[in-house]
């Protein structure tokens, strides 16, 4: 009886171990870092037949990091709301990036204009293919930041603080201050700035004043549905940061204007926000040390089994 139990309880312990290393190995890590002066809350949207990572959705206070686990060949997008207002539920609403009011988006897009860090992990050839876009508005500075991968692994972004410099014509605002930027496909819906009708074809829809506008603030980001190649980037077996507001300056929300509400616990987040390198090196550390100590004690109990097992 003793020795079923103990024969089970170490194979739950390999099993463990296993699943482990094999996570380890086989997925990827997705880290969002808030260098904006207010809270973002991060919206996470799954490609169709593609698992939801964190439930769609986390508040991400200013200063915080938060990292968030993927399998291979996840695909799907990521954008920063601001402005949010949430109850205890995870209801409410944000000024930008908005997601039917809800805190987790549960599989839902944001509202335009929001900018937009795009992703295909182990798409042709096995490579990840990552870009920024702002085909659909800009809300705020996003960029993407490779690390431990193999080829060109570019980091493109939009660090320029767009919303002062926002055309009129296509400018969202709130209580009187620019918290997002309109495309000009969503702001005038023609087909010359849609891309669509006559237009739709990259050879048939040259870039705009507008979209021009946005590339030249932002030229490795996507400023039109038909931007040219250079936006797209390739990167093979990395690790992703996204990160707000890298150049440290101020969000684009102008101070937020929604409550400092705390992040909710439960939100599918398989890593606790860390503060600092050292603390995940020691974190680390101590995870390899215990999966050593199961691993070692699990074999010796093994070996002590089979030598029992062979004195019978
Ligand atoms: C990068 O390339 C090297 C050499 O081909 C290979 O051993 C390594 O596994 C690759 N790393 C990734 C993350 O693909």
């Amino acid at each position: 009886m003793q020795l079923m139990s103990l024969k089970s309880a170490n194979l739950l312990l390999f099993f463990i171990y296993f699943i482990q290393f094999y996570s380890h190995t086989h997925s990827r890590t997705f880290t969002f870092s808030n260098g904006c002066s207010s809270d973002v809350w991060v919206g996470t949207q799954p490609n169709g037949g593609i698992p939801i990572l964190a439930e769609g959705g986390f508040a991400l206070a200013a200063g915080e990091t938060m990292s968030l686990v993927a399998e291979e060949g996840w695909g799907g997008r990521f954008w920063g709301r601001t402005g949010c207002t949430f109850d205890a539920d995870g209801i409410g609403s944000c000024e930008t990036g908005d997601c039917g009011g809800l805190l987790r988006c549960a599989g839902a897009g944001g509202d335009p204009p929001a900018s937009l860090a795009e992703f295909t992990l182990n798409g042709a050839n096995g490579d990840d293919f990552y870009d920024v876009s702002l085909v659909d508005g800009y809300n705020m500075e996003i960029r993407i930041i490779p690390s431990g991968g193999n080829g060109t692994c570019g980091s493109p972004g939009c660090t320029t603080n767009l919303n002062p410099q926002c055309p009129e014509a296509l400018q969202v605002l709130s209580g009187g201050t620019v918290v997002a930027c309109k495309s000009a496909c969503a702001a005038f819906g023609s087909p010359q700035y849609c891309c669509t009708d006559a237009y739709g074809s990259p050879t048939t829809c040259p870039p705009t004043t507008y979209s021009k506008a946005f590339k030249s603030a932002c030229p490795t980001a996507y400023s039109y549905a038909y931007d040219d190649a250079s936006s797209t980037f390739t990167c093979t077996g990395a690790d992703y940061k996204i990160s707000f507001c890298t150049s440290g300056s101020p969000s684009s929300s102008g101070g937020g204007g929604g409550s400092q509400s705390p992040p909710p616990p439960g939100t599918g987040i398989l890593s606790p926000p860390s503060s600092s390198a050292a603390e995940k090196l020691v974190q680390s550390l101590i995870t390899h040390m215990l999966n050593s100590f199961i691993c070692a004690t699990a074999i010796i109990s093994l070996l002590i089994q089979c030598k029992k097992s062979l004195h019978h």
